[in-house]
């Protein structure tokens, strides 16, 4: 494992080994010289900040740029106004981008006033030609960049920073590596993201993640286990395996795994409490998941089963692989199995072509679902993608007064949902001291809904009794139960 290495044991007058992780171990020893030469210039330790932007698998590679700068000797700052700033975006629409560029003004000006800062730019908007094109033009101040595939290389490139004058940029169209024990910082002491698989191989017609993420890669079942077993030591009582698609877990392996199979071997783990994952593929969903989630004594009683429409012919245009009534037999399936479970989901609004018919289905889905909480997006074309292609584009006012429609009938289904719940004692999993009101904690159920109640620190981490009080819409006020 990553801590059995000290890195001021490496001798650095050597070549760096060719071998990963090996040789990112050699680049942190050398970054961590660098860091410690900057630190002597600027009298202190330097600082850093790390933005993601979009889903939890940045957030979990967020965590793994900071353990290396941490490793390296660099201290986390709580703003921009750091010695190192770097963001981690995301594509997946177009404002995502935009507010990327937004930011990127900001921090030019503020690097205008302290000319030694550094600023490094990664993630899914580095993988599209016309962003890199776009920086080489007009935000020359921008120091390193680099992609989703060789995120495992950046101490090499961070030391490439030191080295060399001029923007670093360093993208890959692909990789089937996947490089383990590096450093990761977790953010929460008590719970942790785990990727079970990287990439995604379905190519919906309206999706960037398959150009930007690459093909689907598996991590072995004996490295994602090692992983929980010492994250469980480390006192994480909750663990979210991340894949863009964890129903197609393990085909590609040499000895292929089922990812029912792998819930079953995490399960087994002493000291995990609860196991959460995102995100389910209808089509790939299987009768052995089902099963596994039914008898679990620790899987979450919340699935996310994104629908994106509810018409069988829109659907198919977007490539889903799965019809409106297959969705909702599914459903039904699942809701007989488990018969308390939470159902999320995502929705696109106004995709091309999409009629007042197509949309009605789509509200019809909704309100025979019940959804406890749902993700409404407003279509956006991603430059590649075959939608993108697509006529009949969907007037943006009429866009907004479905999109309108939609999260009301989302908003109602869901504090139906909740209402439900009122005065039922749950497991609760105390996550931090309430923001606005110091003398209450917050918390989430299994079923990921969040309940406020009175409570101190001590509670953080810890998964106890709650009774369900007052239903507020989307949360909770509760009181701990004896
Ligand atoms: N426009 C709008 N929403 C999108 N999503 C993915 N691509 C697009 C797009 N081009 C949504 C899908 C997916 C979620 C993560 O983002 O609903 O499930
Ligand atoms: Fe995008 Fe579809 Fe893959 Fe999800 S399954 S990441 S929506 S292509």
């Amino acid at each position: 494992m990553y801590n059995e290495i000290d890195l001021d044991k490496i001798n650095l007058d050597t070549e760096p080994p060719t071998e990963e992780p090996e040789r990112q171990y050699y680049f942190m020893a050398k970054c961590r010289r660098y860091a410690a030469c900057l630190a002597r210039e600027l009298g202190q330790r330097p600082t850093f900040f790390v933005q993601t932007f979009g889903c939890q698998m940045n957030a979990r590679d967020s965590e793994k740029l900071t353990g290396i700068l941490e490793e390296i000797g660099y201290e986390q700052a709580q703003s921009e106004e750091a010695d190192f700033v770097i963001y981690n975006t995301c594509t997946v629409r177009e404002n995502a981008n935009n507010k990327v560029w937004g930011r990127l003004g900001y921090l030019n000006a503020y690097k205008k006033e302290h000319p030694h800062m550094k600023i490094a730019l990664c993630g899914c908007m580095m993988q599209e030609p016309e962003v890199i094109e776009k920086l080489r033009k007009s935000y020359r101040f921008v120091d390193l960049v680099f992609g989703t595939h060789n995120i495992y290389k950046f101490a090499e490139l961070l030391t490439g920073t030191f080295e060399q004058q001029g923007m670093l940029i360093d993208i890959w169209k692909g990789t089937d590596q996947i490089v383990e024990n590096l450093p990761i910082e977790r953010k929460y002491n008590f719970k942790s993201g785990v990727n079970i698989m990287f990439g995604c191989n379905n190519f919906c017609s309206y999706c960037i993640v398959p150009y930007v993420r690459g093909r689907e890669r598996s991590r072995k079942p004996e490295d994602i286990l090692k992983e929980i077993e010492n994250l469980a030591k480390d006192g994480v009582v909750e663990i979210m395996l991340l894949g863009q698609n964890v129903n197609s877990y393990g085909k590609n392996l040499q000895e292929p795994v089922s990812f029912a199979e792998l819930l079953r071997q995490i399960e087994k783990i002493e000291g995990i409490e609860r196991i959460r994952f995102m995100t389910s593929h209808p089509k790939d969903l299987s009768d052995e998941l089902i099963e596994v989630m039914a008898s679990s004594g620790k899987i979450c009683n919340h699935l996310h089963l994104p629908l994106q429409s509810g018409s069988s012919r829109i659907l198919k245009e977007m490539n889903r692989r799965y019809d409106k009534e297959q969705y909702l037999t599914l459903v039904e399936k699942i809701r007989k199995a488990v018969p308390d479970i939470a159902l999320t989901t995502d929705i696109i609004v106004g995709f091309p072509g999409e009629t007042e018919e197509d949309f009605e289905e789509t509200m019809d889905v909704v309100q025979q679902v019940g959804y406890d909480s749902a993700f409404t997006f407003i279509y956006s074309k991603r430059t590649g993608t075959p939608a993108a292609a697509m006529e009949e584009q969907v007037p943006e006012d009429i866009v907004k007064v479905r999109f309108e429609r939609l999260l009301k009938e989302v908003q109602r289904s869901a504090e139906e949902r909740a209402k439900a719940l009122t005065g039922r004692v749950e497991k609760v999993l105390v996550e931090e001291v309430n923001e606005q009101d110091e003398a209450l904690v917050t918390g989430r159920m299994g079923n990921n809904f969040i309940v406020h109640f009175p409570g101190t620190e001590e509670l953080i981490g810890r998964i106890v009794d709650v009774k369900l009080k007052e239903c507020k819409g989307f949360y909770f006020y509760g009181e701990m139960a004896d």
